[in-house]
């Protein structure tokens, strides 16, 4: 497997620190894949000078020459790919089919649509809305941006915070996940390749309370954005206050999937398999609560029960495995811990529900698991899981399936499955969040935002709206009558 020629990417180049050491496993076998030193402040400073020093030239570049070197960063990671989807497999413990298929080439097309969307920042036409001036709008870069993403999809998670910061004319400081170094660094030095002048793009490695929170922490960052846990979102929230600094926050979800009662059973079932267990259900977007209309309920949970037992759980690079371990043995832990409780609190497991034993034992791996019987109010409903765990509850009518969906602290995505137009468009309407997919669960495209509301947090990633996030608009408002005497001065004081 290739391995990064150091736990840093700053000024273009890597280089290595003697922080803690870290490893880098491969959760489907519990082996070390790689081994760092985690990076000092020291060196988040030494990053966070390289992107201040970067910044000018690069703010002051053209569109068409930001965009060139985006588009030979996407031609960079296609080249890459196949040793981009093994590392992500390797250290996230994914099925190679879901790297190959979905996380790098998702990403490429991320950079690719940055590459031209560089070219086109919008705002109003200018005008002389006053009539004796001429107004304009400019789309400035905020300066330097520090980011820090999470462990469960690592190079997507990178692409998405680079590219709208650096197509826009910023520069970044990002830290990836302490336990997924691998594929981000990999990206840096790609641009380093592809001729994104260095500074622009630097990564540094170690954990959140001390390489993350340094960063954070620091007066010269414009912005933070994170994606994580909304525990650590809001620390770092408080962090970034005492600075002013501009803040953009992605903090998972709780994603409900509501079946009503014409809907396509059939492709319910499918959705709710896929939609649950994809990324072994660490996707914050993923279904975690499945309100069934009563008329469906146990066909419903018969039929996931069924699928989801036919799901293979297995190597990562094996080509059939459909579902791999959890990305860590603490998160495997976790979710574990979580399932356990709900059975405590009265919910029943239809399927799955463990750790498998066997040639399997070595990895952290957990049976796609479905419960019933939990109580709306408990924690297995409440609460993220991040694992491949979905619970179903029935319910009667429209009116009570809506308020359902919305009682939970989150709102990043959700999916209703209707035949009825009207109900769609409803569902649309009413479901809180920062997604609703009607009819499907999980797809997403390069050119739709990305984000949350309520406990999810704000702000969008892909798309060009996360460029309201990634830049600020300037008004630039110029007289044209060229003579001294403006008339609404008269409202400060009177002619002489
Ligand atoms: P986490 O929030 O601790 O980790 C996310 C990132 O934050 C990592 O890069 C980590 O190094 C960094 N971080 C942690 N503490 C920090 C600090 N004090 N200052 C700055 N950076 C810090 O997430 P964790 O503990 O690995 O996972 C726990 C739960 O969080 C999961 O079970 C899941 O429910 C949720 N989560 C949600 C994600 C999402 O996509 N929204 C992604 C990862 C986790
Ligand atoms: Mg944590």
């Amino acid at each position: 497997m290739h391995l990064p020629g150091g736990a840093h990417h700053i000024a273009g180049a890597f280089g290595d620190d003697d922080g803690p050491e870290q490893e880098v496993l491969d959760p489907s076998t519990g082996q070390v894949l790689w081994t760092y030193r985690a990076d000092t402040p020291a060196t988040v400073e030494r990053a966070i000078d390289a992107a201040e020093a970067a910044l000018p030239g690069w703010a002051g570049s053209t569109p068409v020459q930001r965009s060139t070197v985006l588009h030979a960063l996407a031609r960079e990671l296609s080249a890459a790919a196949e040793e981009l989807a093994q590392a992500e497999t390797a250290q996230v413990g994914k099925p190679i089919r879901l790297s190959r298929e979905f996380d790098v080439p998702g990403s490429v097309d991320n950079v690719v649509f940055f590459a031209g969307a560089a070219r086109r920042l919008d705002g109003m036409a200018a005008a002389e809305w006053s009539g004796t001036h001429t107004s304009t709008i400019r789309r400035e870069p905020v300066g330097v941006v520090g980011s820090i993403a999470p462990w469960n999809y690592p190079l997507q998670m990178a692409v998405w915070k680079v590219l709208p910061a650096i197509a826009a004319g910023n520069t970044i400081v990002l830290k990836p996940a302490e336990n997924t170094p691998l594929t981000t660094l990999m990206l840096a030095d790609a641009a380093a390749r592809a001729g994104v002048p260095a500074g622009v793009l630097n990564v540094v490695n170690g954990p959140g309370p001390l390489t993350g929170e340094s960063l954070v922490r620091s007066p010269r960052i414009a912005m933070t954005s994170f994606t994580g846990s909304t525990a650590v979102g809001r620390h770092i929230a408080a962090l970034a206050a005492a600075n002013g600094t501009r803040l953009h926050l992605e903090l998972g979800g709780k994603a409900p999937f509501v079946v009503f009662a014409d809907a396509d059973l059939d492709a319910a079932v499918r959705g709710a398999v896929a939609g649950s267990l994809i990324n072994s259900g660490q996707d914050c977007t993923a279904a975690t609560r499945a309100y069934v209309h009563r008329s469906l309920f146990d066909e419903f949970v018969a039929g996931v029960a069924e699928l989801m037992a036919a799901v293979r759980l297995g190597p990562t690079r094996d080509e059939d495995t459909d579902q791999g371990p959890l990305a860590s043995f603490r998160q495997r832990d976790k979710v574990a811990a979580m399932v356990t409780r709900a059975v405590a609190d009265g919910a029943t497991v239809v399927t799955g529900g463990r750790a498998p034993g066997g040639e399997l034992a070595g990895g952290a791996y957990f049976e796609p698991t479905l419960l019933v019987g939990a109580d709306q109010r408990s924690e297995i409903v409440q609460s993220e899981v991040f694992g491949p765990v979905l619970v179903a509850l029935p319910f009667d009518d429209d009116d009570e399936a809506l308020a359902l969906a919305n009682d939970v602290p989150f709102g990043l995505a959700a999916s209703a499955w209707t035949r009825d137009v009207f109900r769609a468009q409803r569902v649309g309407r009413e479901l809180a969040a920062g997604t609703v997919w009607i009819n499907d669960h999980i797809p997403i495209v390069s050119e739709m935002p990305h984000g949350g509301t309520k406990g999810s947090g704000y702000g969008k990633d892909m798309s060009v709206y996360s460029f309201d996030e990634y830049t600020q608009v300037k008004h630039v408002m110029s007289d044209i009558t060229g003579t001294a005497r403006k008339e609404w001065q008269d409202t400060v004081f009177r002619p002489r």
